[in-house]
């Protein structure tokens, strides 16, 4: 594995469609790669699929049951199913049917021809203007507006905690913020430091680190960063340790999906060691006071697309809400023309107003510009930018040589200290 350079790790990464990290974190997790590479080694895979068969166990996502805790840790034995999980990927990888994920850039052409596309076909999809009259158009509309946090329980009861994947990548996707979270086996003296000293001592200070979720859905981005370790360690120049408690909150207005995350086994371990807590909450709602404003870091990941765009800027104070000073927001969410966008875009009835539209279950879905989400978080919440871009992937199926596109946005913003 020494012998691996980041170049040919980088080929591998993108061949199998993984997410490329930060060395850093490639380097907390070596360990464990050079585990899961000679155990896959032994599996008879060869060099280049081992690789990637550990950066798919160590970044992707588990599709084990809920119950499995997977922890990284040295000494954790690495089971026959991981390295199965590990195979079985890789001939998935190998099976011409499925699509490889690339980096996907556009130029003018491809927005024009987006937009054209969107353009042609607004008349049959736009629901206003496919209705008989436009009070029959608007009142539908109003209607899933009425039953958004219905329609939501619904998809649900149906789907469980089946439909999302779980979201390992947050890590590897906001190292600055998140990296804390699985530093602390990178850091020999600091490790040394922890295992001598008892909680009481006094080079100890003892603080909590607060990470909320809102709109968590079943859980897919809290649960996975409730494996990680349930303390954060740092060491000044004075030799005093500072020890935060990891604290996870989440808020959905689905109860049906608050319910599920409760009963999750990751959920209820960190809810005896009162490191988690989940509750019913709309976002949209006119509110004093959120039921969190101390978090470090705040995440809303693919949520404000499902909000009304007319709601969207209350959602965004209140987000904006949740943090203390200093404290940073990370967004996920759909972008601009995205794939979805314009499957939905070119069908009959989906559209409810300027990219926005309903889904076969009555969700909705907005795509965002990075000039929307700078509106909103910048202009209307008072959050300074830290980072804004396009995500941009096409898969290839190399069967049929089609190619989907999709289109995210992520973003960074930090609450300012001064008032
Ligand atoms: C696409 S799902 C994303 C779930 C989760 N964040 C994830 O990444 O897997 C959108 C979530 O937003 C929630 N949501 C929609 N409108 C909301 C609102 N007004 N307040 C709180 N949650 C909302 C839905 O119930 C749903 O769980």
């Amino acid at each position: 594995m020494n012998s691996v350079n980041c170049l040919s790790l980088k080929t591998v990464i993108i061949k199998y469609g993984l997410e490329l990290c930060e060395i850093q974190l490639q380097l907390i997790k070596w360990n464990k790669s050079v585990y899961f590479y000679t155990l896959a080694l032994k599996h008879h895979m060869n060099h280049e699929q081992s690789i990637a068969a550990s950066y798919y166990l160590l970044y992707k996502t588990w599709d084990y049951p809920s119950t499995r805790v997977v922890r990284c840790n040295e000494q954790e034995y690495c089971s026959d199913l991981e390295i199965k999980t590990a195979v079985d990927f890789l001939k998935i990888t190998e099976d011409e049917s499925i699509p490889v994920w690339e980096l996907d850039e556009w130029d003018d052409k491809d927005y024009i021809r987006a937009q054209c596309l969107l353009e042609a076909h607004i008349e049959k999809c736009d629901i206003v203007l496919a209705s008989s009259s436009r009070k029959q158009g608007e009142t539908i509309i109003e209607k899933f507006e009425e039953q958004a946090q219905q329609n939501w329980d619904q998809f649900y009861l149906y789907h469980e905690s089946n439909f999302f994947k779980d979201r390992h990548y947050l890590i590897n996707e906001f190292p600055e913020e998140l990296g804390c979270l699985c530093l602390r086996c990178l850091e020999g003296n600091l490790s040394y430091e922890i295992n001598n000293a008892h909680d009481d001592d006094e080079h100890i200070i003892q603080e909590e680190f607060i990470i909320c979720e809102i709109g968590c859905g079943v859980g897919n981005a809290i649960l996975p960063l409730l494996e990680l370790d349930p303390h954060i360690y740092e060491l000044n120049q004075s030799q005093i340790i500072r020890k935060r408690k990891v604290i996870i909150c989440a808020f959905d207005f689905s109860s049906v999906a608050i319910e599920i995350i409760k009963k999750d086994i990751r959920f209820i371990h960190a809810h005896q060691q009162n490191r988690t807590q989940a509750q019913v909450w709309d976002v949209t709602c006119p509110v004093i006071h959120p039921p969190i404003q101390n978090a470090q870091i705040s995440l809303l990941l693919f949520c404000l697309s499902a909000i009304a765009p007319d709601k969207m800027m209350q959602a965004a104070r209140n987000v904006a809400a949740t943090l203390q000073p200093g404290g940073k927001l990370l967004v996920r969410d759909y972008g601009r023309y995205d794939e979805a966008q314009i499957k939905l875009g070119t069908s009959r009835k989906k559209r409810l107003g300027e990219n926005f539209y309903v889904k076969h279950d009555g969700t909705r879905c907005y795509y965002f510009t990075l000039e929307d989400m700078e509106r909103l978080f910048v202009d209307h919440a008072g959050l300074e930018k830290v980072d804004l871009k396009y995500l941009r992937r096409k898969y290839r199926n190399r069967r049929d040589d089609s190619v989907r596109r999709r289109v995210w946005v992520q973003a960074t913003f930090r609450k300012p200290t001064r008032k």
